[in-house]
Order: structure tokens, then sequence, then C-alpha cells
């Protein structure tokens, strides 16, 4: 007799999760030149669709995981594949094609500060190439998105915090990207501004965006309960569905 198990409750086994993983690291490691060993023997995949924390102390190797993702950091041994694109195999001219697939997001939110909201989105769309008829389409449609259009004649310094975060995930996903990656998206953030920010990555993971966001917020991994990869020392120790931010056993 077959029994159905029951599914669970953090990790959904829909269709996404059997299907190819958007970013998959096999036996990663990183040592900076300087000989400081950044990653070691980190394996992991991610499906399309889900939303995952990557946790850990300061220095235990967050940012450099991320920067392996967007190929600003070649893995020293190992393999990376991100959006089915193997990165150690990757052409130098297929780099901004393999970024288009990626958008990401900082602690710091990085606009250009002499352009407005409208000028930073459009900006990203223009640099590729996009018709003027696309940006106008695209950048409302975008700053609607995260709920900014009110405020798009705006320079940074005109914007709160939270509202410049909107603005810069609103100009990472103008290429529609298949993974948005956010290091410490809330680490300049208040808490309720923070949780804003968090309701808005989480709309963007319903629309079918893998996320991955880098973060030390205890208070957010834990109310959340999603998957959580935890970092120590360069080596990812823990990888545990519906988790919270500390081991839990
Ligand atoms: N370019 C570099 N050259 C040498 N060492 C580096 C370089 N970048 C980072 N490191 C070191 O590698 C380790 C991992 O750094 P990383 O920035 O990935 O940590 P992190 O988890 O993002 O930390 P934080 O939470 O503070 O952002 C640290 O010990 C750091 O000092
Ligand atoms: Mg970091």
């Amino acid at each position: 007799m077959t029994t159905t198990l029951p599914r669970p409750t953090a990790a959904p086994a829909t269709a996404s999760t059997l299907a190819e993983p958007v970013i998959s690291m096999v036996d990663v490691g990183v040592t900076y030149p300087n000989g400081k060993v950044a990653l070691a023997d980190v394996s992991v995949a991610i499906a399309p669709g889900e939303y995952v924390f990557l946790v850990g102390a300061s220095g235990a190797g967050k940012t450099t995981f991320i920067r392996l993702l967007i190929r600003d950091q070649l893995p020293t041994s190992g393999r990376v594949v991100v959006a089915g694109k193997d990165l150690l195999k990757l052409r130098r001219g297929q780099v901004p094609k393999l970024r288009r697939r990626i958008g990401i997001v900082f602690q710091d939110f990085r606009l250009l500060p002499n352009k407005t909201a409208y000028e930073n989105v459009a900006f990203a769309l223009e640099v590729t190439g996009a018709s003027s008829a696309t940006v106008r389409r695209r950048v409302p449609q975008l700053l609607n998105l995260v709920g900014l259009h009110e405020h798009d004649h705006h320079l940074p310094t005109q914007l709160s915090g939270g509202e410049q975060q909107r603005v810069a995930i609103a100009r990472a996903l103008v290429h529609d990207p298949a993974i948005l990656i956010a290091d410490e998206p809330t680490g300049n953030l208040d808490p309720v501004t923070s949780w804003e920010i968090i309701q808005l990555l989480i709309q963007i993971n319903e629309l079918g965006t893998t996320v991955l966001m880098a973060t030390h917020n205890q208070e957010i991994v834990n109310a959340m309960r999603r998957r959580v990869l935890a970092l120590e020392h360069g080596t990812l120790v823990r990888d545990e569905a519906g988790a919270a931010y500390e081991r839990e056993y």
C-alpha cells in the first residue's frame, strides 16, 4: 500500500523544487590572493522560486558566496552554475548577459546620486540598449511595483532609506531576472521599514523570482521560517528548510 506523505509546510514539493536548480554549487572553495580561505567545500542547490536566507557571523563568507553568483569572484575550486551557466566556462563576453539574469541589491542602496528615482531605474535599462518606448513603459511599472510612483522625480538625498532601497529593488528588476540577490538589504533600515522591504521581497518572490538574502536580522529570519543556509568560517554548517536564525537542536 502506498501512503501519501504530508507535505512539509516550509518547502512545498511543487514542480519547481523538482526543476533544474537556478543556483548550484558543488564543492566550492574560495581562497583570496592573500591566502584567506573565505569558502570551503560548499555544496548547495537552490530551485527556481525559492526564498533562501544566508546567515552567519561577520566574515563567515556571505558576501563572497554572493560575489561568486554574479561572477565578481571565480571559485578557486569546485563548480558554480547559475541560471544554467557554468561560471568557470563562461566567456568574458557572456558575463553581462548572465548579470541581467540576476538582480542585486545592497545594504547601502548604491543609487546614482545625481539621478532621480525614475532616472536610476531608467538608466539600468538604457545602458543595455532598451528603446525609449520600453523605458517609458517599464520604469513606471517597476516603480509602481515597489510602491514608489509618487517620488519618482526625487533624488536619492530626497528619499528615506526605505524609499532608496525600493528604488534599488526596482532597478534590480529591470531585466526581469530569474534571481534577486539581496546582501543585507535591511542593514541600514529601522525595524518597521525593514519589514516593509521584506514584504516587498516576498511579493517579488511570489511573482516567481528566486530570492537569496544575506542577513544578520534574526527577527526576520525567525518570523519567516524559510530555508536557511548558515555559514561558519566559510563552511556551510546548516541547510535547513523552515528554519530559524540559530540552530534549534
Ligand atoms: N578581497 C578580499 N581579499 C582578502 N580577504 C577577503 C576579501 N574579501 C573578503 N575577505 C575575507 O574573507 C572572509 C569572508 O568575507 P565576506 O565579506 O564574504 O564575509 P561576510 O559573511 O559577508 O561578512 P559581513 O557579515 O561582515 O558582511 C572575511 O574574513 C574577509 O575578511
Ligand atoms: Mg557581507
